[in-house]
């Protein structure tokens, strides 16, 4: 197949890990007979930097004309100044927005090969295989009222129609049935308005999917149940914030923040993907980040926007494999250990994947 893919490498850590991840993805096309056309297009502080504005018009137009988006990470501390006008995570939101992509699909698995290198304790994380679904395109972050008063008072307000819990709700029941058949909606019902239509839709939504399982889950208990008992889970259906922060703190059963891809869907399946990390400023420029994340976004938009299993599934087995190799970067070395590059890691990878049949 032909498709056209536009890379947007951002800031940081990002032009490291999606280069690999491009390495990665002209190896599939050269191995499975397709054409993939890449165009990269600036995004975040590197376009406010060249054009002063973090999501150039060019940027969403190259995006319009394309199968798919593969992101890296925006931001770093030159463009935090807490005053500054435009900000590149901004470029991030408004492209979030433009596309609709309300379905961001956040898998998290535990890797054999890494038994001993997560931080947790290896029997809490049996069998652990949970698919995050955040709602991407609503809630606090696009709230009508984001005010920074001109004084001691600032605003964000929390924000969800029924219709947009409805939608994202339904990715998860959907998800639940192609998985372990259960999900846990994560909320905050005791005490927010918002969160009280979060629960009351998804138990209306909840009637049409009588074999998937349902439980409701309060945010601030779940961080507990994610670390104590990790296997539980299944599906977790949480708003943009809390999906946010969840997520984040689930990549320690993975092992690392540099392992987890995602998954930015909209309605039509066109989707933005990219790892749920962000910019790494503390390691960028050293070629020492992990591009695991980054790669298996490739392969989530394989799958999800070119509908090529075989080669997504191709390229989930050939990190596998590197891990099994004893591969790892420096997130994910044990003491003594000595770490594979950024540029090592994915070329083994590579090694790999032209290597299996
Ligand atoms: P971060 O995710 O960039 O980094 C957190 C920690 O994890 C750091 O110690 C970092 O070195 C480590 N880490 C992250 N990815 C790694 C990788 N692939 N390999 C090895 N280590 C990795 O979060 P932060 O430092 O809080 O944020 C930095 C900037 O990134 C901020 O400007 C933030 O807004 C932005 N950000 C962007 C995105 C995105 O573009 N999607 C996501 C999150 C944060
Ligand atoms: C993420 C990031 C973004 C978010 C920021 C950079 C806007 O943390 O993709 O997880 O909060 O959604
Ligand atoms: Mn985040």
């Amino acid at each position: 197949m032909q498709a056209k893919i536009v890379t947007l490498p951002g800031d940081g850590i990002g032009p490291e890990v999606i280069a690999e991840a491009v390495r990665v993805l002209e190896a599939v096309a050269a191995r499975f007979g397709h054409t993939f056309a890449f165009e990269e297009a600036l995004m975040g502080g590197c376009a406010i930097d060249a054009v002063g504005d973090p999501l150039p018009e060019a940027t969403l137009a190259a995006c319009e004309s394309a199968d798919a988006v593969l992101l890296g990470a925006v931001g770093g501390p030159q463009w935090s100044d807490p005053t500054a006008a435009v900000r590149p995570e901004q470029g991030l939101l408004r492209l979030r927005q433009h596309f609709d992509l309300f379905a961001n699909l956040r898998p998290v698995r535990t890797y054999p090969a890494l038994a001993g290198h997560a931080p947790l304790r290896a029997d809490l994380l049996d069998g652990v295989d949970i698919l995050f679904v955040r709602e991407l395109t609503s809630g606090i972050y696009f709230g009508e009222r984001h005010e920074q008063g001109d004084g001691d008072r600032a605003w964000d307000t929390l924000f969800y129609t029924v219709d947009q819990v409805e939608r994202v709700a339904r990715v998860a029941f959907e998800s639940a049935r192609r998985r372990y058949g259960k999900v846990a909606s994560v909320d905050k019902a005791n005490v927010l308005a918002a969160m009280r239509l979060w629960r009351r839709t998804v138990n209306q939504v909840a009637a049409d999917y009588p074999d998937v399982e349902l439980e409701h889950v309060l945010v601030d208990a779940c961080t507990m149940h994610l670390l104590r008992n990790p296997a539980r889970f299944d599906v977790i259906l949480a708003g943009n914030m809390f999906g946010d922060i969840l997520s984040d703190e689930a990549s320690v059963l993975a092992g690392s923040l540099g392992m987890l891809p995602s998954a930015s869907l909209n309605a039509s399946r066109f989707g933005v993907y990219e790892p749920i990390h962000g910019s790494a400023p503390d390691i960028a420029g050293r070629g020492i980040a992990n591009p695991v994340a980054t790669i298996l976004s490739a392969a989530m938009l394989l799958r999800h926007s070119l509908g090529l299993e075989t080669e997504a599934a191709a390229v989930e087995a050939a990190v596998d494999a590197a891990l099994a190799d004893g591969l790892r970067t420096a997130d994910l070395v044990a003491p003594g250990e000595t770490p594979a590059s950024t540029a090592a890691f994915g070329t083994h990878v590579i090694e790999h994947l032209v290597q299996s049949d």
